[in-house]
């Protein structure tokens, strides 16, 4: 019997070995110029103000916040492959496995939509690590939009900022836009149009700051009358003294306890000139704003021998994946 194993073969030698050179020439110029590859950027967020209100019976707390997104992301090539899902990275403090939030996010997505193609992931960290700024929920976030792009999956943003909080509580965040206020354990989304006419100067040490550990030193009082977010921020940004006053993280006396370096980080930047100073999320970094861009700027380069540093412009907008 002619098996098609060997019709295929029989058909190849009736090719002149010319023809098959340039039927196999034509067929790499396809697939290299296929859409199987792409690079996406994956944005750092401050936490603008946070508070911390109780704890859940899942173990969680539920938190009241306003996430911002800043300038300075980390870059995420994606490349497809047939053999399964490979992640690499620069940064030698993240290992080159499975446990990466990227892998773990391509692998969300392909038991979501049974889809079994492969990818290569390569991570150009920039983001510092442990340092309240989002970072690893961020690449997650790139990865999902990404993989949605790049496999042409039918499948909506609600549905995917619903699966993407099983990768962490702030991932849905970075699915969504520039500003957004945010309740439950942080994955519940309300859009915030917010013009911040301040440069951000972000200062990060070389401290790690455990999120788990962060919370396990908050004991959160019920009933305990906080200030509405929103409302200090849309009715307090040209006011520094409110500012200053109003917006307040829960995690900083905890963590300005511990680690003595984050709180000066903090009155550096208010004695330099900032309007107001805040750590973000769990720590470590810290942020102010700041009225006068070259002061910013200025700090930023004196500081950046011993810190890592970045400024976002007050016209800073994201660019869209
Ligand atoms: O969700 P994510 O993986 O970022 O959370 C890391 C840890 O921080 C959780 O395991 C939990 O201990 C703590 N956490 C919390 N309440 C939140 C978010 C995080 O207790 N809203």
């Amino acid at each position: 019997m002619l098996t098609y194993k060997k019709m295929l073969q029989q058909s190849k030698n009736a090719i002149p070995e010319a023809i098959l050179l340039l039927l196999r020439y034509y067929r790499i110029i396809a697939v290299t110029s296929c859409t199987c590859a792409m690079k996406v950027r994956a944005y750092a967020k401050i936490n603008l103000g946070l508070n911390v209100l109780g704890k859940r019976p899942d173990g969680y707390h539920s938190i009241e916040t306003v996430f911002r997104l800043i300038d300075l992301y980390d870059e995420i090539e994606i490349l497809q492959n047939d053999q399964g899902i490979h992640f690499a990275t620069n940064s030698p403090e993240l290992s080159n496995d499975n446990s990466n939030l990227c892998v773990q996010a391509a692998h969300l997505l392909r038991d979501l939509t049974g889809i079994h193609t492969g990818v290569e992931i390569t991570l150009t960290k920039r983001i510092p690590i442990g340092a309240g700024l989002g970072g690893g929920s961020s690449d997650a976030a790139a990865v999902l939009k990404g993989l949605t792009k790049l496999w042409t999956l039918d499948i909506t943003r609600d549905e995917l900022q619903t699966v993407s909080a099983t990768l962490g509580s702030d991932v849905p965040f970075f699915l969504t836009g520039l500003t957004a206020f945010a309740t439950g354990r942080g994955d519940i989304l309300e859009s915030f149009d917010l013009q911040i006419p301040y440069t951000i100067l972000l200062v990060t040490p070389k401290i790690h700051v455990s999120t788990a550990w962060a919370y396990s030193q908050i004991h959160p009082l019920q009933g305990v009358k906080r200030h509405n977010l929103r409302a200090v921020l849309d009715g307090s940004m040209g006011d520094a003294q409110r500012l200053q006053k109003e917006l307040l993280n829960d995690f900083e006396n905890a963590v300005f306890q511990h680690y003595p370096d984050i709180a000066s980080i903090k009155s550096t930047l208010l004695a330099e000139g900032a309007a107001c100073a805040l750590m973000s999320g769990s720590g470590s970094s810290v942020f102010g704003f700041f009225s006068n861009p070259s002061v910013a700027r200025d700090l930023a380069q004196r500081l950046s021998g011993k810190y890592a540093t970045s400024v976002t412009d007050p016209s800073f907008k994201p660019v869209i994946n």
